[in-house]
C-alpha cells in the first residue's frame, strides 16, 4: 500500500507543474472512512459545495467516503505524503503518527454534552492542540462532531462484570485500550471498514460507536444488544497537508477557510439530530434490543473506569487532562 501511496503522490506532484497548471483547478481529495449520510460525510459534502462556490471553480473538492481510497491508518500516511489533501480522522486516530494528546477526548465520561465540548474546541486549548499537528506535516483546520458512543454486543452490558473476557474492537487509541482493559475485556485495534465483518464472524464480540456509525455500517443487524451508555465521545479533526495548504494563493485559501468555518457550523449544528435519527431507525428496525442502564448501573460503570484517568496520565499528560477537566467540569480532579 505504501508503494501505491507514493505513486499517487508523484502523480499529484506532476500535475502541479504541468503547462496548464495556471488554469487547472486546485484539486482537494478529501478521503474518509464513514458513509456519506453521517455527520462527517454530510459536513464533507457541505465543505465541497461551499469551497467550489466561493472559489468560483478555482478549487475542486473530491470526496471519497467509506474507505474507498484508504483505511484509517493508511489515510494519515497518504495525507503526509500528499496522495490526498484533506481528511477528518477521529481524535482517537492520531496516536500512531505520534500525536497522543488528542486521546484526551477518549477519556470515559469526560464530556457531559456537546455544549461543554465547545468550550474546549473553540477555546485556547483546542487551538493549541491543532498546532501540534504542524510538526507532522499537516494543518488542523477544524473540529467536527459525531457524538456519544454506545456499546454493542450479543449480550446486555449492565455492569463492569459483563465485560470480563469479551473481545472489543477499538480505534487505535491507548486510552480506549486502557478503558476496556480496566473492565477486564480484551481490546483489539481494527480499521473501521473491517468492523461489521469482524462482528458478524465473531472475530470480536462487541464494539463502541455512535448511533450514526452503528446504523450506517449495519452493525445493529449483527449485534443482539445495544447498551445505551453514552460513555465516550467521537469527534474529528479536519486536517490538510501543510505544504499543499501553504502553497494555495492566500486569497483562495481565505475563501476555503470561510467554507470550512461554515461547513463546520452546519455539520456541528445537526450531528446530534443525525445520531437521534439513526437511533430511532434502529429502534424501528427491531434488529437490536436497546438496553438502558439504571442510575445505579450507570454509577457503577463510571466508578469502574475512573482509574483510566491516572493510568493514561503519563501518556496523554496530566497537565493536559487537568486543563481539559477544568474546562469541562469547572474544577480539576
Ligand atoms: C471508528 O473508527 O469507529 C470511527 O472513528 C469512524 C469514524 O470516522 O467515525
Amino acid at each position: 500500500m505504501r508503494k501505491l501511496i507514493f505513486a499517487a503522490a508523484s502523480v499529484a506532484a506532476l500535475a502541479l507543474i504541468g503547462p496548464a497548471a495556471a488554469q487547472a483547478p486546485i484539486i482537494i481529495k478529501f478521503s474518509h472512512v464513514v458513509a456519506p449520510n453521517t455527520p462527517k460525510g454530510l459536513a464533507a459534502e457541505k465543505f465541497k459545495e461551499l469551497a467550489e462556490k466561493y472559489t468560483d471553480g478555482k478549487v475542486k473538492v473530491e470526496v471519497y467516503p467509506n474507505s474507498q481510497l484508504y483505511k484509517d491508518k493508511e489515510e494519515l500516511e497518504a495525507l503526509q505524503l500528499g496522495a490526498v489533501q484533506m481528511l477528518a480522522p477521529s481524535n482517537s486516530k492520531f496516536g500512531p503518527i505520534g500525536v497522543k494528546e488528542f486521546e484526551v477526548f477518549d477519556l470515559p465520561y469526560i464530556l457531559p454534552d456537546l455544549a461543554t465540548l465547545r468550550k474546549v474546541t473553540d477555546g485556547p486549548l483546542g487551538a493549541r492542540l491543532l498546532k501540534l499537528l504542524d510538526s507532522k506535516g499537516m494543518t488542523g483546520l477544524a473540529y467536527w462532531d459525531n457524538g456519544f458512543k454506545q456499546m454493542t454486543a450479543n449480550k446486555k452490558l449492565l455492569t463492569p462484570a459483563d465485560y470480563k473476557g469479551m473481545k472489543f474492537r477499538i480505534q487505535s487509541s491507548k486510552v480506549l485500550e486502557a478503558q476496556f482493559r480496566t473492565l477486564g475485556a480484551i481490546p483489539q485495534v481494527m480499521a473501521f471498514s473491517e468492523v461489521y465483518q469482524a462482528l458478524q464472524t465473531g472475530v470480536v464480540d462487541g464494539q463502541e460507536n455512535t448511533p450514526s456509525n452503528i446504523y450506517t455500517q449495519k452493525m445493529h443487524e449483527v449485534q443482539k444488544y445495544t447498551t445505551l451508555t453514552n460513555h465516550g465521545y467521537i469527534g474529528y479533526v479536519v486536517v490538510v497537508n501543510k505544504k499543499f495548504w501553504d502553497g494555495i494563493p492566500a486569497d483562495t485559501r481565505g475563501l476555503l477557510e470561510k467554507a470550512m468555518k461554515e461547513a463546520t457550523a452546519y455539520g456541528n449544528g445537526q450531528s446530534a439530530k443525525e445520531n437521534d435519527d439513526a437511533l430511532a431507525e434502529m429502534k424501528k428496525s427491531g434488529k437490536t434490543e436497546f438496553v438502558t442502564l439504571t442510575p445505579e448501573q450507570d454509577a457503577g460503570m463510571r466508578k469502574a473506569v475512573e482509574s483510566v484517568y491516572t493510568d493514561v496520565a503519563g501518556r496523554v499528560g496530566k497537565p493536559l487532562i487537568d486543563e481539559f477537566l477544568k474546562e469541562t467540569r469547572g474544577a480539576t480532579n
